[in-house]
């Protein structure tokens, strides 16, 4: 059982309904999560039993809204909005006066505030703990040995600690009644800690009971950030992956270097202007990145070849747009691209390659793929022709408009200010 899946939680959520203090109940789980022993069967049977004494861990409102902020988090991949949601949420579940998320700094070396709530940013920004301190203010040796020993602090009355305030400089006496400190670590790291606390004027009182829900909440925390550091790698070797792709065919291609690359520039400016989600842009630009990667099986001769090609020549070119989808075949999660790299030299009136499909019959990405093709050819030098101006290219665009491509997608081309054509012509 991993407590940090949302799928387990779910499962755990729709269990819980089944009993009738359904939060206490899945609580009551959280919190034995990961103590597979007969007391936790035990304890969870006494939910079943007509005369069930169940440990109260937090109160029925604090707990419905502790759930709901714990979906909130598991939901968030964003890593600024987490930490944001982070600290607001046990502010405002659990009423402590303040909260803050404290991350180990590669660089610095210390263990640094990313975000807090309810203390002076003087105080926050002061805070520079290395992992191994000792020495020095409670609070920061308790940060230290949180995030060193993965071991969470829960401390009750400050003013009763020994030379608490002696260790305190003047300016930076920060006073709680109660504090706690959790590690947020992930399976392979410890990336932090989250300290909360309450001043001696509020009435809320911290539980014991209470930090092991701080404890599970640290520990989700420390699950999406490691989650969210492997996307950002993922991401980069998919960008690494299409560059090398991009490079491959420019490199046999002599004179359309840095086609790929531009073409990928105007699927991402066309594709927001066509408003296209994430995942529709991400494909389109996969799409133009690789559109011409069936040109690897052409001879060297043919590819270089200045001036104009024979009618067999030409032909044997036409096959790169069949092969470029037999190549990327494997990737059968993207069928999307693979179609707009195989149709993107259909024309709407059908007289295209290589099947000569017709208007909508033939796919929206390779409509797109093939105006933004012809422009980015048309404004370049080619071993068979001289570039032409950007308003000269627009106009020949509009001319075939209807006949060659899809004249709504030739419009958002053709609406492209010179500027921006210009700046994706340079980059
Ligand atoms: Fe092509
Ligand atoms: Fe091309």
């Amino acid at each position: 059982m991993d407590k940090n899946n949302l799928q387990w939680l779910e499962k755990t959520k729709k269990e819980a309904a089944k009993y009738p203090e359904a939060f206490q109940y899945l609580l009551d789980r959280l919190y034995y999560a990961e103590q597979k022993n007969e007391k936790l069967e035990q304890l969870l049977d006494n939910y079943k039993s007509e005369n069930k004494k169940i440990p109260v861990i937090l109160e029925q409102e604090t707990a419905e809204k502790f759930l709901n902020l714990l979906g909130e988090l598991i939901n968030e991949r964003n890593e600024d909005k987490l930490f944001d949601k982070i600290i607001k949420g046990l502010r405002s579940v659990f009423g402590y006066d303040r909260a803050g998320l404290m991350l180990y700094d590669d660089q610095t070396e210390k263990i640094e505030c990313v975000r807090s709530l309810g203390l002076p940013v003087s105080y926050t920004e002061s805070l520079h703990i290395h992992p191994s301190e000792t020495e020095g203010e409670k609070m920061r040796n308790h940060v230290a040995r949180c995030f060193s020993e993965r071991k969470s602090f829960f401390i009750t009355d400050r003013f009763k600690e020994k030379k608490f305030n002696v260790r305190m400089k003047d300016e930076q006496r920060v006073y709680s009644t109660q504090y706690a400190v959790a590690p947020v670590y992930g399976k392979t790291k410890t990336y932090g800690v989250i300290t909360v606390a309450v001043q001696p004027h509020n009435k809320y009182f911290m539980t014991e009971n209470e930090i092991v829900i701080l404890e599970f909440v640290s520990h989700q925390i420390g699950s999406i950030i490691e989650n969210s550091t492997l996307n950002a790698k993922i991401e980069t070797f998919y960008k690494d992956l299409i560059v090398t792709f991009s490079n491959l065919i420019e490199d046999r291609d002599k004179c359309t270097a840095g086609h790929c690359g531009r073409l990928v520039l105007y699927s991402q400016v066309i594709g927001e202007k066509l408003k296209l989600n994430n995942a529709e842009l991400r494909e389109i630009e996969l799409a133009a990145a690789l559109h011409d990667i069936g040109k690897i099986s052409i001879s060297d001769e043919l590819l270089n070849k200045p001036g104009k090609l024979t009618n067999e020549e030409y032909e044997e070119v036409k096959v790169h747009a069949a092969k470029g989808a037999e190549i990327m075949k494997p990737f059968s999660d993207y069928k999307n691209v693979i179609s707009a790299i195989k149709y993107h030299h259909e024309r709407w009136d059908g007289a295209g390659y290589p099947e000569g499909l017709k208007g909508e019959e033939i796919p929206y990405y390779a409509r797109i793929l093939a105006v933004i093709d012809a422009f980015d050819v048309m404004i370049n030098f080619r071993t068979y022709k001289e570039p032409k101006s950007i308003a000269d290219a627009k106009k020949e665009l509009k001319k075939y408009a209807g006949t060659q491509f899809d004249s709504e997608l030739c419009r958002f081309m053709t609406d492209l200010s010179d500027e921006e054509i210009e700046q994706i012509q340079k980059s």
